[in-house]
């Protein structure tokens, strides 16, 4: 069976940096023989967590209606995941922040009902992808610590980070290069 890699693209630029470095990441999967799939929060319906506390009762979320559904699916089938968000204002998109937020009927069933999804199994892997304006790296370090607790609440190791700034500098710059090279090696790494 092939290993699965799913990427899930938080920019709402469907064809930006971000995007590129996604491809290139499910691209290197692809190559190293995996299923890759690319999912694009801007062109789904996702809602934010409206804070009901429904997924205290029995961790899962009590909004059925919406295409969450097709990522709550994919968490507990794939192998790895590489999310990908634009650095805005210090964190991640909103799109990537909602599809987080709904996710903590996976916080609840790990921390208050102490179940592990992959004891005794591989853990699957997620890789953070990022792009930002900024050239200094610190601009990353918040949307660090939101994407390394979605990965540990959804029971993901945390693989690793693909990290481009100064993106308003130009196009394809060297760093970009350096990036896309990166992210399809991070991408191969990822299935390894
Ligand atoms: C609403 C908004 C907020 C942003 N906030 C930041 C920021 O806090 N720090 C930063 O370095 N860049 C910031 N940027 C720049 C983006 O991170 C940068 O342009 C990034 O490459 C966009 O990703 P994309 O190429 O996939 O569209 C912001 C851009 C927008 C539109």
């Amino acid at each position: 069976m092939p290993k699965k890699v799913l990427g899930i693209l938080g920019s709402p630029r469907l064809q930006g940096n971000t995007a590129d470095l996604l491809d290139a990441v499910l691209e290197g999967a692809r190559l190293a023989g995996a299923e890759v799939e690319r999912l694009d929060l801007a062109r789904m319906n996702i809602g934010p967590c409206v804070e009901c506390r429904r997924c205290d009762v029995d961790a899962t979320c009590a909004v059925k209606t919406d295409d969450m559904q097709q990522i709550y699916a994919r968490i507990r089938e794939v192998d790895a995941i590489a999310l990908a968000s634009p650095i805005f204002f210090m964190g991640v998109s909103s799109q990537t922040k909602a599809m987080i937020d709904r996710c903590q009927s996976y916080w609840v069933e790990k921390y208050v009902m102490q179940k592990r999804a992959y004891e005794g199994r591989t853990m699957p892997k997620g890789l953070f992808v990022a792009c930002a304006g900024s050239p200094k790296p610190i601009v990353f370090d918040p949307a660090r610590h939101t994407v390394r607790a979605f990965f540990a609440a959804i029971d993901y190791e945390y693989a690793g980070e693909v990290l481009l700034g100064f993106t308003d500098d130009s196009e394809l710059s060297p760093r970009k290069v350096e990036a896309l090279e990166a992210a399809k090696l991070a991408g191969t790494t990822l299935i390894g």
